[in-house]
């Protein structure tokens, strides 16, 4: 008996989730395996992905484009709950992993599987992800995840691979690990693994080195609709396109790379490259409409609430009963967040130049300085002898 009858595999077209196709037929007794491979806009060819798989034992190998829902369902929550995971990353790995493991438990559910795999290894975030998603979704389904297990080297396993025909890369495999799709890409890796190095340009594809950035400004006007991106300098645009758009736009002034030393879930702290131009930009300027279009105490709240939102995130919650109960007060403070944002954007910095938002709570005459003053002045005396009352009373009590 092996440890699966038939098995969907999350595939990559990569060596090691290649691997993972003769592997769980020739070690687990798996007698099936169908590879599924999403396309959520990284930009590879999916089409000598499937020829692949299929060269490689798969009896069926499904491509899914699942990028319009990617960024509608899934980024765009994170934009409208201004999630950055530890202050700084955006998530933009972590966001595809509920998606790709909500398709394979539907493939697994339509073709009759018992159980879905993946090619993570057993240090990082990704396969909690998967594994947790896999389980609130379906939790009949088995999950099987080789790589945790195999014990080999990268060598080992193109020399595995080699024995089933699945050959070598051609190109002398790069010394990163880069996760990427459309909203941006994850480097780790090679020499990034010395925090002190500094990353050789070849890292980055999304962005440009300042040294090669224009010199002159680009501005741009991004539209919201209760929190939601929905166009650019007036133009309304599908949620792929705005991004594909942005990521352009900001990439080409260099906005977008960050180099952190994060906190996996795991315990150990890895450093990291990421590049997300569209997605940095867009927090940046829905926080701004926020700033206008929420009370301040909404606003200070929905702090906190975003902290824990992007540590769900992160740490593979995305169908969890405390996600979905953020969700609910998220959605509640976006009914008015609607409004345009002017942002310049310039030699690797994106600055907010301008908001307008007809919900803005923004009041002219009570901001003003000027002759049209409509504050009154008289009345802050009132309020502060009461505000102050506590202090006074301490005060009196330890200094009087
Ligand atoms: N550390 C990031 C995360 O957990 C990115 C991991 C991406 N994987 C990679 N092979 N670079 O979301």
């Amino acid at each position: 008996m092996g440890r699966a009858t038939k098995v969907v595999l999350a595939y990559s077209g990569g060596v090691d989730t290649t691997v993972c196709i003769p592997y769980l037929k020739n070690e687990w007794g798996v007698e099936e395996v169908i590879t599924l491979a999403a396309d959520l806009g990284q930009g590879d060819e999916l089409g000598p992905i499937q020829k692949k798989a299929i060269a490689s034992g798969a009896s069926e190998s499904l491509v899914e484009n699942v990028t319009q829902t990617f960024i509608k369902d899934y980024a765009f929550r994170a934009i409208q709950a201004n999630a950055l995971y530890e202050n700084r990353y955006p998530l933009s790995t972590s966001l595809a992993r509920p998606l790709i493991a909500k398709l394979l438990v539907k493939a697994a559910e339509k073709y009759g599987a018992d159980a879905v795999a993946h090619g993570c290894t057993g240090k990082g975030n990704d396969q909690v992800r998967f594994d947790v998603a896999i389980a609130a979704l379906n939790p009949n389904i088995k999950v099987l995840a080789p790589a945790r297990e195999w014990g080999m080297s990268r060598e080992e396993t193109i020399a595995y691979g080699e024995k089933f025909g699945i050959p070598s890369p051609v190109k002398k495999s790069s010394p990163y690990s880069i996760d990427r799709n459309l909203l941006g890409r994850s480097i780790e890796a090679g020499p990034l693994e010395d925090p002190w190095t500094e990353p050789l340009e070849e890292v980055y594809d999304m962005t440009k080195a300042i040294a090669d950035t224009p010199d002159e400004p680009t501005y741009v006007e991004i539209g919201f609709e209760r929190g939601i991106p929905t166009s650019l300098d007036g133009k309304a645009l599908s949620p792929v396109d705005l991004i594909s758009e942005l990521n352009q736009l900001a990439g080409n002034q260099g906005i977008g790379r960050i180099d952190m030393i994060e906190n996996r879930l795991v315990g150990i702290k890895s450093r990291e490259i990421y590049e997300a131009p569209a997605l940095l930009v867009l927090i940046q300027a829905h926080r701004d409409l926020e700033s206008i279009t929420l009370t301040k105490d909404v606003s200070q709240y929905k702090r906190g609430i975003e902290e824990t939102y992007g540590n769900l995130i992160y740490n593979g919650l995305w169908y969890s009963p405390l996600k979905d109960a953020l969700d609910a007060f998220i959605q509640k403070t976006q009914e008015r967040v609607s409004g345009t944002i002017r942002m310049k954007l310039f030699k690797g910095n994106a600055y907010i130049v301008g908001r307008k938002s007809e919900n803005s709570l923004y009041s002219p005459n009570m901001a003003t300085y000027g002759a049209d003053d409509e504050f009154d002045h008289k009345a802050a005396e009132g309020f502060i002898y009461v505000w102050g009352m506590e202090t006074r009373i301490w005060s009196d009590k330890v200094r009087g």
